[in-house]
């Protein structure tokens, strides 16, 4: 029997959970990272020294120099994002990751100028416009290049035509003007092989040797699980299957080796892009206004104002069915702070019915009104304060230390999921993180290791 030491991190939510700094906290006790899923659609801030720096594709696990990373098969890689995430981490600090502690998995479909020009026709989802729905939908109908098929292709100029024609053909059914050139696509093609030898490797086969020895993987989950392609609210979610059944397959190792699997939410709830929102309030003024801007509410990829909500514990509830968290982050409760009251989404009315499930059908869920119980608000605190609250929790007060409102608004989470909150974010600072002491966030983030 193998033993388990793979912890996932996944979003509970619509997706910018803040699941950024839990991965950092587990990252310093992984030997590996992996993203399993999804591609340059997702966002995270990575702050080194003085210097702030967005990534989209490159695992958070990145500033753990102790992690070696992967991109694993079930992700879609568009090549030139990776080549330019990877050049300002080398201007930053020095280090050529690529092929060293850096690896593409093979089976990793490649995004390319196509399906970005593809995907620049969506007018119904809002996607983030990055071409993941199209290579996605490549992937699936088997059309599409893989890392390891990129040598077969490359000097075979009757598939390259053949290719080129379906991708033109397809750009006019959506009204794109631009066409993709042969002889540009085959050089592309050998610029991504050249750009990205040492780093393609059979991954799936690696992580397992690593765990086979010992060794801790992180899989780091990207979106949330209101946006998975199965589960989520369809059609506006993302292309790929971003809950805990894919973490392992979308790794290439099996979900034998699952032992904790955290479910990140914010204390409110955001949404970007389109899509039903039952607890959605107005960004003009009031509690959704300060959600967007306490919270900074915009997103990292696009830069869109995030529309923002109460808590829906229907979603969350919904996450527990699919992901079975063993633990849930919650982040951001500073950002309620001030507020007279909060209010939390028990069930939904649809038709004169109370439910307490999420509705396949987009249009009937957007037919839900919430049902609220209102809680209690708490003060505003400075970041110092919160920060003083935090330093108390580390010297043994774990999650006691927060006042009573907070314990409160928690405990009706917890009770409502059926399972325990286990850290809670109180601010952007590394050390605004107050967790139980007995789990693995209880830890001090120091600064990034470059
Ligand atoms: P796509 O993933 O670019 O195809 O976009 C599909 C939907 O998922 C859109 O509503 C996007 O706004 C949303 N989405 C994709 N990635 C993220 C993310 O990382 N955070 C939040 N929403 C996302």
């Amino acid at each position: 029997m193998d033993t388990l030491p793979a912890n996932v991190v996944l979003g509970a939510q619509w997706g910018d959970e803040g699941k950024g700094k839990a991965i950092d906290q587990l990252a310093a006790h992984s030997d590996w990272a992996v993203r399993f899923q999804g591609g340059n659609n997702a966002g995270h801030t990575v702050v080194v020294g003085d210097i702030t720096l967005k990534l989209h594709l490159l695992p958070s696990g990145i500033t753990a120099s102790n992690c070696r990373l992967v991109l694993g098969c079930g992700t879609v890689v568009d090549p030139w994002v990776l080549d330019q995430e990877l050049e300002r981490w080398h201007a930053l600090t020095g280090e050529k990751p690529e092929g060293q502690r850096l690896f593409i998995s093979e089976r990793a479909a490649v995004i390319l100028p196509f399906h970005r020009l593809y995907d620049s026709a969506d007018s119904l989802v809002g996607t983030t416009g990055r071409g993941i729905g199209p290579a996605y939908r490549d992937r699936t109908e088997r059309v599409g290049l893989r890392f390891v098929d990129l040598p077969h292709v490359v000097d075979d100029s009757e598939a390259i035509q053949s290719i080129s024609e379906r991708m033109n053909k397809q750009l006019v059914t959506v009204g794109v003007e631009q066409a993709i050139d042969p002889e540009q696509l085959q050089s592309e093609i050998s610029w991504v092989m050249g750009r990205f030898s040492d780093a393609i490797r059979p991954t799936g086969p690696m992580l397992d040797k690593a765990l086979r020895a010992g060794e801790r993987v992180l899989l780091e989950g990207a979106q949330g699980i209101m946006l998975d392609i199965d589960q989520g609210t369809y059609p506006f979610v993302t292309s790929s299957i971003t809950g805990r059944a894919n973490a392992t397959h979308g790794a290439g190792i099996h979900p034998g080796h699952i032992e904790q699997c955290f479910g990140i939410s914010k204390a409110y709830t955001t949404r970007v892009g389109n899509g039903p929102f039952p607890t959605e309030l107005s960004l003009e003024g009031g509690p959704g206004k300060q959600m967007s801007e306490v919270g900074h509410e915009f997103g990292t990829t696009t830069g869109r104002p995030r529309r923002t909500g109460w808590l829906d514990l229907v979603v969350l509830m919904e996450g527990q069915r699919i992901n079975g968290h063993t633990g849930l982050v919650i982040t951001k409760l500073d950002v309620l702070g001030g507020l007279d009251e909060l209010k939390l989404c028990v069930s939904y009315e649809l038709d004169g019915e109370e439910t307490q499930s999420v509705p396949a059908s987009c249009e009937d869920y957007a037919r839900c009104t919430p049902i609220y119980e209102v809680h209690p608000g708490f003060p505003a605190l400075s970041p110092e304060e919160w920060i003083a609250l935090a330093d108390e929790s580390r010297q043994g007060g774990g999650l006691s230390v927060l006042p009573e409102a907070m314990r409160d608004y928690l405990a009706r989470i917890e009770q409502a999921i059926g399972v325990p909150v286990v850290s809670v974010g109180v601010g952007p600072d590394r050390r605004a993180s107050i967790a139980s002491s007995d789990g693995p966030f209880d830890v001090l983030l120091g600064e990034a290791t470059f």
